[in-house]
């Protein structure tokens, strides 16, 4: 047994406090370093393995070359790595990540961009159609999110980011930035669920707003009375999750908000996942709640065209009921030598090229094309849920949409994954508590692509049942990232993680 081994197994039961305490006192043993130096390294050999698959099959390139190389060549290669990444996701064996992926969709998208590639927006005299385009994106955006139906006639505003860690990045600190200039909060805390995305995390480390996180129950959603007893003079927003990453479950969103609007506080709803779908299931007749503006208390949401808005990666939209809110977004600067000086987001220049792709994407597709969509997408999740429920070793974890996950009683589900890894299927490893979700999307409503998941999945399934304890592929790392106590060491390897994708 390794020493992270034995970690994991004998010491997960320690309070926090002290193993904290613990791991800072063990980290300065010199032997103890080492033993995690060695360690990290073998997880990192195997990492990398995976990481780099070029490395036998291209040139390794660190420095420039003195003269250039040809287009013809560089095309070649290119085309080369693009034609051995497509078929997993083309396939439908990815979970999220290409969202439509129709050759013709993406032939259009691409035209589009190549139209528009030196575009920015930050120059918006030289480029109105990116300005025309992104305003336009928030219009269409607001309205599918209650503009012109809320009781208060607000005034849904917006701005385009690069994805949904900006927008929920840039809102936080709009809340941060408005509580302090209105309230003279100097210590803002937002509420979340502890499903909520990780971006709220990050916002609240880079803008230093405390995290107050609410347990889920066993529905994965919060109790809203939980989140009301949480709020201080200090709170600045709740958020809820429409629906969340990990389980796919929408947060009682019409509860929250109305806790929120009692308080005078803000609430985001984070509908980068399911703001275009939650609206057209609506409109079919799905039994989702109302997540958005027409809520009184709903002041700003975060909703990713990027995913199934259907557009070319790094575009998402980040909405203000007020555009006073929006204004704490903005960043002015009026005595710089560069000259006068405004941006929305946290970018300067931006690739106007996104914009017009995305612009496209909603206009070629339109609502009905949305509509579709969603019901595709709804409909195979009925199978896929039906499907799972049929194994009797597996069990869904509440009552999700279409963003499903899964865990076992009786089976280390990571042993799961890895099966299904091996059958090309790219699944999400999810824990708190231990299970695996598939993110549906266009690609998995081809004919077949359904059957063929619960058939893979039944096998795999087996195969664990047969062969417990793998001691190869992730599920050891998954097990272990999972149960190790010692959270600085886990946040270790994974900043070696990224400094080996950095590695030529
Ligand atoms: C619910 C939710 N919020 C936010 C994000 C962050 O989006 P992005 O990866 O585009 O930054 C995601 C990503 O999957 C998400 O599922």
């Amino acid at each position: 047994m390794s020493s992270i081994e034995f970690i994991s197994k004998n010491l997960s039961w320690l309070p926090k406090p002290l193993t904290r305490f613990m791991e800072k006192r063990m980290k300065k043993i010199p032997a103890m370093q080492k033993m995690l130096e060695t360690e990290n390294a073998k997880i990192m050999t195997s990492l990398e393995h995976s990481l780099k698959p070029y490395h036998d099959k291209f040139e390794r390139i660190s420095t420039m070359p003195s003269t250039g190389i040809s287009r013809d060549k560089i095309l070649a290669d290119m085309q080369k790595m693009h034609d051995l990444e497509s078929p997993t996701w083309q396939n439908g064996y990815v979970s999220g990540g290409i969202y439509h992926g129709d050759s013709e969709h993406i032939d259009f998208l691409n035209k589009i961009y190549g139209l528009h590639s030196q575009s920015n927006p930050l120059h918006s005299d030289l480029f109105p159609s990116a300005t025309k385009f992104e305003a336009e994106i928030v219009s269409m955006t607001a309205h599918l999110h209650g503009k012109g139906q809320t009781t208060d006639g607000a005034d849904i505003v917006g701005t385009i980011t690069s994805g949904g860690t900006e927008s929920i990045l840039v809102a936080m600190k709009s809340y941060r930035d408005r509580a302090y200039e209105e309230k003279g909060i100097t210590a803002p805390e937002m509420i979340m669920p502890t499903t909520a995305h990780v971006a709220f995390e990050k916002a609240a480390q880079y803008f230093k707003i405390k995290m107050v996180q609410i347990p889920v129950n066993e529905n994965f959603t919060v109790n809203p009375a939980d989140v009301e007893r949480a709020i201080t003079k200090n709170t600045i927003v709740i958020i809820g999750s429409a629906p969340s990453f990990p389980h796919g479950i929408i947060d009682p969103i019409p509860e929250l908000s109305t806790i929120a609007f009692k308080h005078g506080i803000g609430f985001h709803t984070d509908a980068c996942l399911g703001g275009f779908v939650v609206p057209f299931a609506e409109k079919l007749g799905y039994p989702v709640p109302t997540i958005d503006f027409r809520l009184p208390g709903v002041t700003s949401m975060s909703v990713d065209t990027h995913k199934y808005g259907y557009a070319a990666k790094g575009t998402s939209v980040v909405l203000y009921r007020t555009p006073e809110l929006r204004h704490y977004q903005f960043y002015t600067t009026t005595e710089w030598p560069g000259g006068l000086y405004f941006s929305p987001t946290l970018a300067g220049s931006r690739p106007g090229a996104l914009s017009a792709a995305c612009w496209a994407s909603l206009m070629s597709i339109g609502e009905d094309g949305y509509l579709k969509a969603t019901k595709a997408i709804f409909e195979t999740a009925d199978k896929i849920k039906a499907g799972i429920k049929d194994i009797p070793e597996l069990k869904i974890l509440g009552n999700p949409f279409w963003v499903i996950a899964f865990g076992s009683d009786s089976l280390n589900v990571y042993e799961v994954l890895d099966q299904m890894g091996k059958k090309h299927w790219s699944l999400n490893g999810l824990h708190k508590p231990t299970s695996v979700h598939i993110a549906l999307t266009l690609r998995h409503t081809q004919p077949g692509v359904a059957e063929k998941f619960l058939s893979d999945l039944k096998e795999s399934v087996e195969y664990v049942k047969a062969n417990p304890g793998q001691k190869e592929g992730l599920a050891p790392v998954y097990g272990m990232a999972a149960s190790l106590p010692f959270r600085g060491m886990v946040s270790d390897i994974l900043k070696k993680y990224l400094d080996v994708i950095y590695k030529v």
